[in-house]
């Protein structure tokens, strides 16, 4: 029996996603990458705001069309949207036979096996508060890099967030299975490998923190890059800066989602640090290591922010120069405190504010991707461009997608890279080495 899975969200989902898969094999079923060939489906889904759900809606609606050629045909919801809604889903689309929450992928095959002796809709969304996936080490969908869940859950309730609702509490993995998932990378020839947790600053094993585990991943043998995410601005610690600087595999590169420019927003969103905290941090990841690249996380229009309080956000991107943002418009959840909050944003004025901060980071990426112009970059060969198949295609250690004229045979390799141009979000250029 085939499954697919289709994968919607943030790379938690994803290394979900690789993780369901190796649940399904060890039981006897098969991963298929071609739809029309599978006998379930799984969405693996996101419900960090609005329009995530309303796609995936969208496509479970197209697919479950198919039921009706294929009698046998089994559909199932995963993930986040599963968690939060739960048997919900099955009155919304009376086609979709399974919903199973985050903390029971183990149940995935067994739940199967049932519906396919009496058919009839299950759902299983209880939550655990301890890790409970265990000695799984994924097949990867990905040959080329890890993405390995070092953590999961969060503790902070920013009040704009669903995840701690749908994702539960913070919990570590242990040391010994997290250096002994990458360890298997390593000899598998995977050079590089992202560490994954909503919080991973929050990581803690026995007196093992954040930085220790780095300094461990650090010395693993086979890998050659290490990056991170996500990481808090509360929480960004001097030694992890340090750790980051000492460490020739970490590369340079922080995503550190800053959220709104204005303290008393901040506050509100429950973030617990101010801007010239933030700040702070910034200026101390740039003297220790220069060059790093800086990414974040903003939203605009949360409820009661005023245009003097967006213009804080304005402002604050304009003074840090992100190499590269992620903007969203607020998105009410249900069952968050925001959502409850009676001084909401008008929707065309949250649209009017992000249209402004996307406006003012497309000019910042393009200056910054400019400056790029001239340097070398060690660059990791993914796979051909997109655009021109005698193209391809990697990224630098600091996150820039980079393409030069090459071949099938780098692919997997590390190379050097002469920038000569910088067209939008892509580094372009020849290899030197
Ligand atoms: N509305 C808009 N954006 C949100 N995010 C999280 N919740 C919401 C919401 N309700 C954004 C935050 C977070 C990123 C993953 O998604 O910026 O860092
Ligand atoms: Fe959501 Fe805040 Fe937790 Fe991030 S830290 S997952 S934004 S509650």
């Amino acid at each position: 029996m085939k499954f697919i899975i289709e994968t919607y969200g943030c790379q938690m989902n994803v290394a979900d996603s690789e993780m369901i898969s190796t649940i399904m094999e060890n039981s006897g079923y098969e991963l298929t990458d071609t739809l029309t060939d599978a006998d379930i489906i799984m969405f693996n889904t996101c419900s960090v705001r609005q329009h995530a759900e309303d796609r995936v809606i969208g496509r479970i609606s197209n697919e479950v069309a198919r039921k009706i050629s294929n009698k046998n045909l089994v559909i199932g919801v995963v993930g986040c949207m599963a968690q939060r809604l739960g048997k919900e889903l099955g009155e919304m689309n009376a086609k979709i036979d399974f919903v199973v929450g985050v903390d029971n992928y183990f149940k995935l095959p067994e739940i199967i096996e049932e519906l396919y002796n009496k058919r009839h809709f299950v759902t299983s969304v209880d939550m655990n508060h301890k890790e409970i996936y265990h000695d799984i080490y994924p097949i990867r969908s990905n040959e080329l890099n890890a993405f390995v869940t070092i953590m999961r859950g969060c503790n902070n309730f920013c009040t704009y967030c669903i995840v701690p609702y749908v994702r539960g509490r913070e919990r570590s993995r242990s040391v010994d299975e997290i250096i002994k998932e990458i360890k298997i990378a390593g000899e598998k020839g995977i050079k590089e490998v992202t560490l994954l947790g909503q919080n991973v600053n929050s990581y803690s094993w026995e007196g093992i923190n954040f930085p220790k585990l780095l300094q461990k991943v650090n010395e693993v043998e086979g890998i050659s890059r290490v990056r991170f995410v996500t990481s808090h601005p509360k929480d960004i610690s001097d030694e992890l800066i340090e750790t980051m600087a000492s460490c020739d595999k970490v590369c340079e590169h922080i995503h550190l989602p800053v959220q709104s420019g204005n303290n008393e927003i901040l506050k509100v969103m429950n973030r617990n640090y101010t801007a010239e905290h933030y700040l702070d941090r910034i200026s101390k990841l740039r003297s220790l290591i220069p060059n790093i690249a800086i990414t974040t996380d903003v939203i605009a229009g949360f409820p009661g922010e005023t245009e003097e309080q967006f213009q804080d956000t304005y402002n604050l991107m304009k003074e840090i120069r992100y190499d590269f943002a992620f903007m969203f418009k607020y998105s009410p959840r249900t069952g968050t405190k925001a959502a409850e909050f009676n001084n909401q944003v008008e929707e065309a004025v949250r649209l009017e504010r992000l249209q402004r901060l996307i406006g003012l980071q497309t000019e910042i990426t393009h200056e910054k991707y400019k400056e790029q112009i001239g340097q070398i970059k060690e660059v990791y060969v993914e796979g051909p461009s997109k655009k021109d198949e005698n193209e391809y295609s990697g990224k630098s250690r600091d996150f820039k997608i980079t393409i030069f004229p090459g071949d099938e045979s780098l692919v997997g390799k590390l190379i050097k890279v002469k920038v000569k141009e910088a067209v939008g979000w892509t580094l372009k250029g020849h290899i030197v080495e």
